[in-house]
């Protein structure tokens, strides 16, 4: 391998541009030559690649978002798509790619490695935490710390008006996120996909805090989950409590944006260096986490697979302390 190509591909996260970084600069050390490939697989067919140097990923590191930009292809998803790709990466001497972003990038690169045979490994890009074969993925942590500085705030309102808020986090069709922003912010309870509540029993939550002089109640709920979003499950509550002041709020695409964590940075910094050595080592077609502190290469077939599970004991815990 002489030439690596890096690519950052659907939902942007932050700690993607310290990734990048990485790459770049273990690259160099090992005296490899790196291109950016810019809006993700989309920029690979437009051939819009660029070789980097080191300074050209200075101060990037504490950036949220993605310097290299990113897309969501459909053109990819296609064979004649991806075609395009292969010849553009070959016109530039190319013979390893390194691909940071979430199930759909990861397929993607699969896929590219099947049909073509082109090294790639793949780095867990997204605030969702859905990828097997890592503790966490590159955002994860961030947009959790987000998600919870911005519940605290929508607490102190919700304890001044005694209010009852329905706050709606990303998560695409996973409840990391929800989990984790429910219990570190306190919760009144966190319906998340992975797991049924009916509104029967959120009701009866509801009416126990209330019996506890409990005033105030922040409900977390995973944008992804079967019985609707927080604006749906808001009005099924509504009608069984009519005297409650509701209110909701949905999160959004902040939980997508901001400086990296110390957490993040460091789990991404480290991974773009297990890419380039993986690389080097003549790994292939996996993708690389941190399990246990320790860097682990997964088959990206594996990694995919939508396995992960939220925490039994995280959400017990979550559970116990939303009494
Ligand atoms: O995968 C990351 C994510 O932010 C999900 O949590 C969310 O469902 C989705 O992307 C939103 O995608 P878009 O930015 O294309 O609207």
């Amino acid at each position: 391998i002489t030439r690596i190509g890096v690519l950052t591909s659907g939902g942007d996260a932050p700690g993607m541009n310290a990734a990048i970084r990485a790459v770049v600069r273990s690259a160099k050390y090992y005296n490899l030559e790196v291109f950016g490939i810019f809006r993700g697989y989309e920029g690979l067919i437009q051939n819009d690649i660029k070789k980097l140097e080191n300074r050209d990923v200075a101060y990037i590191l504490e950036r949220g978002g993605t310097f290299l930009k990113s897309a969501r292809s459909q053109e990819f998803r296609t064979p004649e798509g991806r075609q395009t790709a292969y010849d553009n990466l070959k016109s530039h001497g190319i013979d390893a790619l390194v691909v940071i972003g979430g199930d759909g990038s990861l397929t993607g690169a699969h896929l590219f490695y099947k049909e073509f045979g082109i090294p790639s490994i793949g780095l867990p890009g997204t605030i969702d935490n859905d990828l097997s074969g890592t503790d966490s993925t590159i955002g994860f942590d961030t947009a959790c710390n987000t998600a919870i500085e911005a519940i605290d705030k929508i607490r102190d309102t919700a304890s001044s008006h005694d209010r009852l808020f329905f706050v709606e986090v990303m998560g695409r069709d996973a409840g990391f996120i929800a989990v984790n922003a429910g219990i570190g912010s306190g919760a009144a309870a966190t319906l998340i996909p992975e797991r049924k509540m009916p509104v029967e029993n959120l009701i009866e939550r509801l009416k126990s805090r209330a019996k506890a002089k409990k005033q105030s109640n922040i409900v977390i709920v995973a944008e992804g989950g079967k019985s609707g979003g927080a604006l749906e499950i808001s009005k099924k509550v509504k009608k069984f409590l009519p005297t409650y002041d509701i209110r909701v709020t949905i999160l959004g695409h902040l939980q997508r944006g901001g400086s990296p964590s110390s957490f993040d940075r460091l789990l991404a910094s480290k991974l773009g260096v297990a890419a380039v050595e993986g690389l080097i080592h003549g790994k292939e077609d996996v993708m690389a986490g941190i399990i246990n502190n320790k860097i682990v290469y997964t088959p990206i077939k594996r990694a995919i697979v939508d396995d992960k599970e939220v925490d039994e004991d995280d959400f017990r815990v979550a559970k116990i302390l939303s009494q």
